[in-house]
């Protein structure tokens, strides 16, 4: 059956399709095109790949998405931590792993490897928030995710931390660096046609969840990076810029990165 929603939703699709079309004078040639566009995305996508989703990226339509859905939360008097989109790479199955300890097992030569650390509470009360967990990933300096490289072990860069009384976590990770988003398929196509580049500025992912509260996806992006002003997927927003500070007498990391966290009580 189908519910009032599916039908706003279905009949404002449709009536947008058309007044698209109507307004460009779409031709038969130009909706064929997009139809080998959308057929070629399909083909190219598995388990590893969702090209579906990258199409929507480079068009701006998961990062709108995710504005509409913080847009709530933002109106608080004491407001959680920005959201950011989700992004093609995350897996559900990435291993529990302890405070202190990383997720860089193949450090490539040119990687800088981070202290990242911070504290999860409460936006309202300020509250520490344990047992809560700090689900991150991030690619390497081949700009490749560990399922996307072969040269990568298992998760590699990937890891959930669960935050202690204090609502504290902490790990090493690489200090993040820019790159390019799969640009062999159609998205790669689309964003020529737009004479737009591929490219991302340095970032990590991270998914923050607590009993009680809203469950937080963000991404954190290095202040210092190319292309925060035009990244090809919309993700950057105020206020998720984080800076690296040199670390002092640790052999493990050169760069400090202190990241805390606040989230919304679910009413
Ligand atoms: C996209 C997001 C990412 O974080 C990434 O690494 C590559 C692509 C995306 O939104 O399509
Ligand atoms: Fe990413």
């Amino acid at each position: 059956n189908t519910s009032p929603r599916m039908r706003t939703v279905l009949s404002a699709l449709i009536q947008h399709v058309h007044d698209f079309a109507r307004e460009v004078n779409l031709t038969t040639d130009e909706w064929l095109a997009g139809v080998d566009m959308i057929n070629w995305a399909g083909r190219m996508s598995n388990e590893r790949r969702n090209e579906g989703q990258l199409l929507c990226d480079v068009i701006g339509l998961e990062s709108l998405v995710d504005d509409i859905t913080y847009r709530e939360a933002s109106k608080a008097d004491k407001p959680p931590t920005s959201s950011a989109i989700l992004g093609p790479f995350w897996r559900a199955d990435a291993p529990v792993r302890e405070n202190g300890s990383t997720i860089t097992f193949n450090t490539p030569k040119d990687g800088q490897v981070a202290y990242m650390h911070g504290q999860v509470t409460c936006a309202e009360t300020g509250k520490p928030l344990a047992n809560a967990s700090v689900d991150v990933w991030q690619a390497s300096t081949n700009g490749l995710y560990e399922q996307q490289d072969p040269d990568q072990i298992d998760c590699n860069l990937r890891g959930k931390f669960i935050t202690d009384a204090e609502g504290r976590y902490s790990f090493y990770c690489l200090r993040p660096t820019p790159y390019p988003i799969p640009f062999d398929g159609p998205a790669g196509k689309l964003l020529k046609l737009m004479d737009r580049h591929e490219y991302r500025p340095a970032h990590i992912h991270l998914i923050v969840e607590a009993e009680g509260y809203g469950s937080l996806t963000t991404q954190i992006f290095d202040k210092d990076s190319k292309y925060l002003e035009d990244d090809s997927v919309f993700a950057v927003k105020h206020g998720l810029t984080v800076e690296f500070k040199p670390r002092e007498g640790d052999a493990q990391a050169q760069w400090d990165l202190e990241y805390d966290v606040k989230l919304a009580k679910k009413n």
